[in-house]
Order: C-alpha cells, then sequence, then structure tokens
C-alpha cells in the first residue's frame, strides 16, 4: 500500500472568463520515505496540484478524482478531519515563510501551539521539543533564539524554522513548494543537505515541487515533468535526466546552464508559450512548441504509458536511445 495515492486528479476554478483547467487527470504514488520532484514552467498546475491534494484550493476551485492517504480518500472529507490529517500527518512549507509564520508572535509560542494542540503536551515539553527540532534544522543557540520574533531571523533560518515547524507532528509526507527559490546558493544547499537528512533520519516522505532540476537531483528519487496541468514524463531521477524521452523534459534540460558551456548566451529555449487553460488545444497541450508534433498530435493527446521500470510518457514519439 502507498502513503499517498492520486488518482486521475483534475482541477478547475470557475472565473469570469470561463473555466481553468489547473489540473488534468494526474496519477502519482509515493511510499514512505521517498521523494517526488515535480517540476515544469510557471503555470504548468505543480502549486494547485499539492493544493488539491492537501484540499486547500480557493473558494473557486474544485477537485475530480481520488487522493488516497494511508488508504483514506481525502476528497469530500470534512473539514474538521482534513485539519486534522494535516497538522498531524501531512504538513507543507511554502517559498515565502513569512507568509505561514505569524510576524507578531515568539517563535516558542508559534511551535509549543502546534504541539499542544495536536500531541497534547505540556507547555514545558512542548517548549522542549520545539527546541529540539530547532537543533535539528541546525538553528544555532536554539534554546536562547526560540524566544525571538520572525523578524530576528535571517531569510535562510526563518526558512529552517518553517521546516522544524513542518516536522513537529513528525508527518509521514511533507509536501514543500519552491522551498528554496527564495534563498541564496549556499543556504539553497544547507536546505537541500537539511532536507536529505530528514528524508534519511526520520523517513519522511517528500513532494519536492522546484524550478531548480540540481535541487530535484540531490533529493528526490522520482521525478514527475509537468505541463499545462498534465504530466508528460515520470520515472527516476537517473532516467529522467539521464535519458529524457519527451521532447519537453529535453527541452527543459536543455536550457539549464551547465558550468562546461563556454557561454551562458546561447542557452537554448524552448520557443513559444503553454496554451491557455481556459482553452485548452484537443490534442496534445505541448503540440504547437513540439519540433516533433506529427498530425496525431492535435486530434487526441497521447496517453501516459509505462516505457519500463516504472517510467511513463505520454508522447506518441517512437524512444530515442
Ligand atoms: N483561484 C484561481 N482561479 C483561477 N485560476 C487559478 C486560481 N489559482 C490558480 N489558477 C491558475 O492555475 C494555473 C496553475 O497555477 P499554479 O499556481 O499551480 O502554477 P505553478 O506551476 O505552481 O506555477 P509557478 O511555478 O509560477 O509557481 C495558473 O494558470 C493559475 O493562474
Ligand atoms: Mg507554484
Amino acid at each position: 500500500m502507498s502513503l499517498l495515492s492520486v488518482h486521475n486528479l483534475s482541477i478547475a476554478f470557475s472565473t469570469n472568463d470561463g473555466v481553468v483547467n489547473a489540473v488534468n487527470g494526474i496519477s502519482l504514488s509515493l511510499n514512505k520515505g521517498e521523494a517526488l520532484g515535480i517540476v515544469g514552467e510557471s503555470g504548468s498546475g505543480k502549486s494547485q496540484l499539492v493544493l488539491g491534494i492537501m484540499g486547500l484550493l480557493a473558494q473557486n476551485g474544485k477537485t475530480f478524482g481520488s487522493v488516497k492517504f494511508h488508504d483514506k480518500e481525502l476528497i469530500g472529507l470534512k473539514q474538521n478531519e482534513l485539519n486534522k490529517i494535516r497538522g498531524d500527518k501531512i504538513s507543507m512549507i511554502f517559498q515565502d515563510p513569512m507568509t505561514s509564520l505569524n510576524p507578531y508572535l515568539r517563535i516558542s509560542k508559534q511551535m509549543t501551539e502546534v504541539l499542544m494542540l495536536h500531541k497534547n503536551l505540556s507547555y514545558a515539553d512542548a517548549k522542549k521539543e520545539s527546541i529540539n527540532m530547532l537543533d535539528m534544522v541546525r538553528i544555532p543557540e536554539a534554546k536562547n533564539r526560540i524566544d525571538m520574533y520572525p523578524h530576528e531571523f535571517s531569510g535562510g533560518m526563518r526558512q529552517r524554522v518553517m521546516i522544524a515547524m513542518s516536522l513537529l507532528c513528525k508527518p509521514d509526507l511533507l509536501i514543500a513548494d519552491e522551498p528554496t527559490t527564495a534563498l541564496d546558493v549556499t543556504v539553497q544547499a544547507q536546505i537541500v543537505n537539511l532536507l536529505q537528512d530528514l528524508k534519511k533520519d526520520l523517513d519522511t516522505a517528500i513532494i519536492l515541487i522546484t524550478h531548480d532540476l540540481g535541487v530535484v537531483a540531490g533529493i528526490c528519487n522520482n521525478v514527475m515533468v509537468m505541463y499545462a496541468g498534465r504530466t508528460m514524463e515520470y520515472g527516476s531521477v537517473d532516467n529522467i535526466f539521464y535519458n529524457p524521452q519527451h521532447p519537453y523534459t529535453q527541452g527543459l534540460l536543455r536550457s539549464i546552464p551547465r558550468l562546461t558551456d563556454e557561454t551562458y548566451t546561447d542557452l537554448p529555449t524552448i520557443p513559444g508559450n503553454p496554451p491557455s487553460l481556459l482553452n485548452l488545444p484537443q490534442g496534445c497541450p505541448f503540440q504547437e512548441r513540439c519540433e516533433f508534433a506529427i498530425e496525431k498530435c492535435s486530434i487526441k493527446p497521447p496517453p501516459l504509458v509505462t516505457l519500463s521500470h516504472d517510467r511513463k510518457k505520454a508522447c506518441y514519439r517512437e524512444n530515442v536511445l
């Protein structure tokens, strides 16, 4: 049994201009201690997918399909039941820690409240546990710093405080949406190391959304490449990075600068823009930008088929070796 099993999940937003189809028939599964990276251009539906999984969509959003966590269906679950799972078993870290930390409350108050509420701990025990967690994410002098306010921490430290908070209840699943984007490179590397250790030491499953394919390679077992709310390719990090099969994945990988490149100025980009989610084309959403598109691509979207070893691709093109 998988820890998380998402089947044919779609998310639609109703707007004045029509229906925005942000996520279209995504399936994925995740076992204990596994990490899945989700990559794709801005607007491809990465954040809405995980918000949909957590039951945190905006008012105008609706979810279709199934999300099973520990074999329990989350879609349609009552808010109070969802709240319990969210605080306890699944937690999420966002790009900007200031959106999740309350600027007016000391870190100690914010952390201890979580444990007192979800784990019924006394204040003294909750504080001890919170300090342990700050130590674990390598906040120096955690014992003294815990009584500070969020603005008294640097950006990288705040992000670590956020990670510590999200791990307080020892969740089975940690969802991190661009946790390192706002940080400088050295701090990014520290957070990546931290997530690697957490996965190893606590056996926490991780879903990591990022634009940075290097971060994916450092942490994840599998990668899902999304485009216009669909899965284009899915497979192990090695498979996807060393032998990408989907033209979109190939384009994404070509557009990463390499240290061996003599100049960055000619970095190839994928020409064109993603289709409007208000009016998706009939066939493959990538057809207009794809150099290999054939007639069939404009008639019916290619199904996601398994190639080998749990590797999947949604493209009519024969495999290239
Ligand atoms: N409440 C909403 N109403 C209408 N459309 C929405 C709403 N929320 C999100 N969308 C649309 O859903 C699409 C997917 O957005 P999402 O935030 O998942 O993209 P993303 O892949 O996370 O992008 P980024 O990399 O920029 O964070 C976007 O086109 C966005 O405009
Ligand atoms: Mg996003």
